[in-house]
């Protein structure tokens, strides 16, 4: 087959699979449906809120889940829903968009960031907001590490409005990277979002299949749901975008589509982790016997190579268990003379690492 052949060819059967979309938007990560599934774990955000909203007292909170597991989507629903009963103001800042204390308040007054200063900016923003505001920042552990004492949270938790805080993140150890006294005043309550199960992604495709496709496919949502919580820790991402792959192409294998969602997705999270994580993963796989103590060794050879400050081995390893949570590596404690000690495996194709450090720091 030549290069126009396949171009016409496979163009008109992605045209034909486009027939097969009602709604696209639907397959945007971004979309928020009218109903998400409900989950245990929103119960005790909602309570919060309310008792907020009741009392003016602030009961922040910290929602903590791997990726996927529905934490934006669900705040995002739920400042829908209250902020149409017209009770509480919301500031939702996303902080992966920005990433400092100054960012953050300039967004949410509309300004740019440049030329003012943290307090000028905080300034105005408790003479425009008296009443009761409630604070989403989500992918709160992005703040970058420039901002090192991440301000905003100190500036939330010492407010005499009485502004409250939800924070959202995938990191476990996030509340690690604050400094005591904010987290002695801050004092979140911390929401886990569990993975979801594989009827529950089931049930989350369904939904999307029903609005989005023409004809809602027999079984292939639940073929889905198990490869994706079997295979990556319950990224809900991954089967949306395989539904969706599968729908333009359902003739090709479902599993085909599915590494495909899977490789794409985690070529976007390892292209988003900062350097010294990127060196991180970039010693997990220099060092092949995968001890931690050695992997350590390399990584700070590495950082050296590209003048980077390395973390200490308690930084290290915290950092290890926060890639464990990104679903990129596993733990495996092994036995050695007597002593139990973790072996680094990593958990995708070390092609798409290649990549990302070529892009980095090629
Ligand atoms: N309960 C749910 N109902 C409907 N859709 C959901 C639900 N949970 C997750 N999703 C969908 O799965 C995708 C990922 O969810 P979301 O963006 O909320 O994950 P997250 O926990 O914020 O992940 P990250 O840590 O990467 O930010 C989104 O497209 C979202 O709409
Ligand atoms: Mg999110």
């Amino acid at each position: 087959m030549d290069i126009d052949q396949y171009l016409s060819e496979k163009q008109a059967a992605l045209d034909k699979g486009a027939d097969r979309i009602r709604n696209f938007e639907v397959f945007d990560f971004n979309y928020v449906p009218e109903k998400p599934l409900m989950r245990e774990e929103v119960k005790p955000v909602i309570d919060a809120l309310l008792r907020y909203q009741q009392t003016g007292i602030a009961n922040n909170v910290l929602v903590l889940g791997s990726r996927g597991s529905g934490k934006s989507v669900l705040a995002r629903c739920l400042m829908n829903l209250m902020s149409q009963q017209g009770q509480a103001a919301f500031a939702y800042a996303n902080c992966r968009q920005h990433n400092t204390s100054v960012k953050i308040l300039a967004a949410l007054l509309g300004l740019r960031p440049r030329g003012s200063s943290l307090d000028e900016l905080w300034q105005r923003f408790e003479n425009a907001h008296e009443g009761r505001v409630v604070f989403v920042l989500d992918e709160v552990d992005l703040i970058s590490e420039k901002d090192r004492h991440k301000d905003i949270l100190y500036l939330l938790s010492r407010s005499t409005r009485n502004y409250m805080a939800v924070l959202l993140s995938n990191n476990p150890k996030f509340l690690n990277l604050l400094d005591e006294s904010i987290k002695s005043t801050l004092q979140p309550e911390i929401v886990h979002f569990r993975n979801y199960d594989a009827t529950e992604i089931e049930r989350i495709l369904l939904d999307r299949a029903r609005i989005g496709l023409k004809t809602t496919p027999a079984g292939t949502p639940s073929e889905i749901a198990a490869m994706t919580a079997r295979n990556t820790n319950s990224d809900v991402r991954v089967a949306i975008k395989t539904l969706y792959l599968w729908a333009l192409e359902p003739q090709t294998a479902i599993a085909e589509h599915f590494e495909k969602a899977r490789r794409d997705i985690m070529f976007d999270v390892i292209r988003d982790l900062n350097d010294r994580n990127l060196l991180i993963l970039r010693a997990v796989l220099d060092e092949s016997d995968g001890f931690a103590k050695d992997v350590y060794e390399t990584y700070r050879r590495r950082s050296a190579q590209v003048h980077e400050e390395p973390f200490s081995y308690m930084h290290f390893y915290s950092n290890l268990s926060y890639l464990q949570s990104l679903g990129l590596l596993v733990l495996i404690s092994t036995k050695v003379n007597r002593t139990y000690t973790n072996r680094i495996q990593l958990t995708f194709d070390p092609s798409i690492l290649d990549a990302v450090w070529t892009m980095r720091f090629a």
